[in-house]
């Protein structure tokens, strides 16, 4: 059985005032301990919220990471710094980053690589625009970014990431994929995992993101092969992320 994992992305939100608040209206209620919680928040953040989420199940990520240790790159955290916070997880190639800050493939295959190195945990998002949809590309488009972006991954290491399928068309538009539509596109990447790496498809686990809210993250769940949820708005009100949590 594969452990239902609900990440909040809260993305460039939340000074570390409010993300302290956010954290303690969290913490205020009870989470379904079989359910793993992560929140991923902002570098300005981690520090504060790594220490209110001591003696809590809530575990804790960052939203990107460069590939190296350190060096002449200016305005970029890498994943050295991010381990000494204590950072569980990261959101690694992001369509946002892939859109705006020029991220690729190869960028998101040599992060994933070093955050593995680090023992930080991968959240790899895939996904295609509405264009690429409408063309009938999408499986075509997430397969080169499941098959490049895992490039020289080995098996042992495929078990410790989670693929997030955030179709781009649904995030933060209020248009969800129905639920058939992202639990066939999940499947889709199961199976390019069994080609790649065997059995260990049935380990990987596999988020959908885009547009998840309390009224529809039940449904999703209940698909076979979508684990978990990848959430952005819904993440920044701490009544809906418990709900989201407990689904
Ligand atoms: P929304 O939940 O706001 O659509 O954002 C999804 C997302 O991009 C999570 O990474």
């Amino acid at each position: 059985m594969r452990t239902p994992i609900i990440a909040g992305n809260w993305k460039m939100n939340n000074t570390i005032k409010e993300a302290l608040t956010l954290i303690e209206g969290i913490k205020a209620n009870e989470l379904n301990e079989n359910v793993e919680a992560v929140v991923c928040v902002p570098f300005t953040a981690i520090k504060e919220v790594n220490a209110l989420l001591k003696g809590t199940n809530i575990k804790l990520g960052a939203q990107n990471m460069h590939w190296e240790d350190n060096g002449a790159f200016t305005g970029e955290i890498s994943p050295l710094m991010l381990k000494e916070l204590e950072v569980d997880y990261c959101i690694i190639g992001h369509s946002e980053r892939r859109q705006y800050f020029c991220e690729t493939d190869t960028t998101v295959n040599k992060k994933i690589k070093t955050a593995l190195i680090y023992g930080i945990k991968p959240i790899v998002c895939v996904g295609e625009t509405l264009e690429q949809r409408e063309d009938g590309k999408a499986e075509e488009i997430v397969r080169n970014q499941v098959i490049n972006g895992f490039e020289g991954i080995s098996a042992e290491d495929i078990k410790e990431i989670v693929i997030a399928y955030e179709p781009i068309w649904a995030i933060g538009t209020g248009k969800t994929a129905s639920s058939d539509d992202a639990n066939a596109m999940c499947s889709f990447i199961r199976d390019t995992i069994g080609e790649l790496y065997g059995d260990e498809k049935d380990i990987v686990r596999i988020q959908y993101g885009g547009s998840v809210k309390p009224n529809n993250v039940n449904e999703l769940m209940n698909k076979s092969d979508i684990d978990g949820a990848l959430v952005g708005g819904a993440s920044l009100k701490a009544d809906d992320f418990v709900k989201l949590v407990n689904f």
